[in-house]
């Protein structure tokens, strides 16, 4: 439990030093929009009732004490009264937490080809099924480096959807509930041929972009088809360092995905590389099959195709691939928003079926916070 050594105040501010000898400034308003009290906050269910127009303009602290655990706040000029838990205060103060942002890189372990020496991170699917602990580490996997094969899922058709069941919600798609990889006559992309698929991340022209993809492998009896994975976020980290324009001019300028066959036409504008208010990487996007008409300002083509050719470099950079073979049963399920997928061409003869689904995170995510919740 926290405790306060020392706390003051003025109209706008109070000041906290904490046992521990970290220090909080929290303004007025701040503090009085997070009023935990119940005509503040619904007691039941913790959603705010207060609107922030209902704040006066002129509101100020008018007299702090501390009572038990307690920090007691009244405010001027209604004489409202907040009552904030000391754990509360510490766990929430803006001056002491990191922004909160669990897709940004700097929440991930970033890896390359050589980061899995002890094995990548997998497992049994009637473990996942039915032990909590299981699941919660698998789901935690996901999170942490992106990707977790899961072992001896069922090779029946449809399997792919039960398996989000267990975390999450199908994401449905022009594809359908789920897609069939296997070579096709007459394909409308070129996941549907024999043709090995250089790395990337499925759909970017979707907006928003399915967050989740599964591929499950129900048969494999071909020469070649290997899977590749790829770390994006550790790739945008390398171009950065090796040159930071490059990484500026990926993250400032959108550009246009496209697909299209008889019925669908999906577009949307985006960035290779997007990062959030603080500038660190959120999402990547690569697909050479789906970049449309790159239409940028004449004075930025160039730049912007060095950087691009840089990026694409480095995404053919080895040393950052992890390869292994897809064996009947096996699944993974990766976050589509930083792992780059490919595969190698495969043989005619001999039979090779996947079947694919998409999900989102924010599903994901809530089922992994509960299950860390309950552990
Ligand atoms: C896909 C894809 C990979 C494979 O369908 O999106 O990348 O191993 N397939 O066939
Ligand atoms: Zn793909």
């Amino acid at each position: 439990m926290n405790q306060i050594q020392h706390f003051s105040h003025d109209s706008e501010e109070l000041a906290i030093v904490w046992q521990d000898a970290s220090q909080s400034r929290l303004q007025a308003i701040w503090l009085r929009d997070h009023c935990q009290m119940p005509a503040s906050r619904n007691p039941r269910n913790g959603q705010r009732l207060l609107n922030i127009t209902d704040i006066p303009h002129d509101l100020g602290i008018d007299r702090v004490s501390l009572e038990d655990s307690r920090l007691v706040i009244e405010f001027t000029p209604d004489g409202h009264r907040s009552e904030f838990d000391l754990d509360w205060l510490y766990e929430n103060c803006y001056c002491l937490n990191r922004q909160h942002d669990d897709r940004s890189e700097i929440s991930k372990i970033l890896w390359s080809g050589d980061s899995f020496e002890q094995g990548l991170p997998r497992y049994a699917y009637d473990a996942f099924c039915a032990q909590p602990r299981s699941r919660c580490a698998a789901l935690q996997a996901v999170r942490d480096y992106g990707f977790v094969l899961l072992d001896a899922v069922p090779c029946e058709e449809g399997q792919v959807l039960k398996v989000i069941e267990q975390f999450g919600y199908v994401r449905e798609t022009n594809y359908g509930p789920l897609f069939e990889v296997r070579t096709r006559v007459d394909p409308n992309n070129l996941a549907f041929t024999n043709l090995g698929l250089g790395c990337h991340l499925d759909n970017p022209y979707r907006d928003p972009v399915p967050g989740l993809q599964l591929l499950h492998c129900l048969e494999s009896s071909t020469a070649g088809g290997e899977s590749i994975l790829q770390d994006g976020f550790m790739a945008a980290r390398i171009l950065r360092d090796e040159n930071p324009e490059h990484f500026a001019l990926l993250s400032q300028n959108w550009i246009n995905f496209r697909f299209r066959d008889e019925s669908t036409d999906l577009r949307s504008r985006v960035p290779f590389i997007e990062t959030n208010d603080l500038g660190t990487v959120v999402k990547v996007r690569f697909n050479n099959r789906s970049i449309d008409t790159i239409n940028l300002p004449p004075a930025v083509i160039r730049p912007f195709y060095a950087a691009y050719r840089h990026y694409a470099e480095i995404l053919e950079r080895e040393a950052l691939q992890i390869v292994f073979k897809l064996q009947p049963g096996e699944l993974m399920l990766f976050d589509n928003t930083r792992i780059l997928h490919a595969r190698r061409a495969y043989s005619a003869e001999g039979s090779r079926h996947l079947q694919g689904a998409y999900s989102d995170l924010d599903g994901l995510y809530s089922s992994l916070r509960a299950l860390e919740a309950d552990s």
